[in-house]
């Protein structure tokens, strides 16, 4: 059973990775959240010529499915992990090379984008390390086109609370509550995808998530 130094190790590097263990966190994160990205996917209403921003993109494994979802997308990745940003510059050679895929290292609390920049936002497995989401929803909305969405990916709390490294440093929310705070942020919720992850193995535990896409839509 791990020690409640490991678990606190492991809290901060979901947070932020960091150091040594980072390229092994961003595989554990691929494996976990493949099922989230397939229902983001799925349910992102992908139009030619759309520009998209990604937060928290970690490893960046997915950004070669990403580009071939519609003609000419433009993508924007960002996430205040250097070692992130290094990992996923790394494996994205040809998207960046063809100017349609662009890496930042930086926060979602100040977005370096002009406004009204992207048709679609989305972030998975972010929203937890947000204390003050505000921040975070008032910058969306600021680089949203009018009519844009802001797509959240998402375990919520009864999923979450299964691994105890979220007892630290980790915001959780129930389904309802995440839609309850977009709602007060000025977005409208114009959907709500749930399915249940495959069961997996975790240290001896049969564990199953669901994954949670949430559409939120700025006002036109
Ligand atoms: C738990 S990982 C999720 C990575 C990936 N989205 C996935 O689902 O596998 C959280 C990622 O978000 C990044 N991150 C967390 N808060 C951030 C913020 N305020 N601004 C930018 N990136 C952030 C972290 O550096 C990390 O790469």
């Amino acid at each position: 059973m791990a020690s409640m130094k490991d678990l606190k190790f492991i809290a901060r590097q979901l947070r932020k990775p960091s150091g040594d263990f980072a390229g092994t966190i961003a595989e554990k994160m691929v494996a976990a959240n493949l099922p989230l990205y397939e229902l983001m996917f799925h349910n992102i209403t992908f139009r030619d010529y759309d520009s998209i921003l990604e937060i928290g993109f970690g490893s960046g494994a997915h950004f070669s499915d990403l580009l071939n979802m519609a003609y000419d997308l433009e993508i924007c990745g960002i996430d205040y992990s250097p070692e992130m940003t290094e990992l996923a510059k790394s494996i994205n050679k040809v998207g960046l090379k063809t100017g349609r895929l662009k890496l930042h290292t930086g926060n979602s609390s100040c977005l370096p984008f002009q406004d009204g920049s992207f048709n679609t936002v989305f972030c998975n497995m972010v929203v937890y390390f947000w204390d003050d989401p505000s921040e975070h929803l008032g910058e969306i909305l600021r680089v949203l086109k009018p009519g844009g969405i802001f797509y959240t990916g998402m375990r919520a709390r009864e999923s979450m609370l299964q691994f105890p490294f979220t007892k630290f440093g980790f915001n959780l929310y129930s389904t309802d509550e995440w839609c309850a705070v977009l709602q007060s942020h000025g977005f409208n919720v114009v959907g709500d995808f749930r399915k249940k992850d495959p069961v997996f193995d975790d240290d001896g535990d049969r564990v199953q998530l669901e994954s949670v896409c949430i559409a939120a839509q700025k006002q036109g």
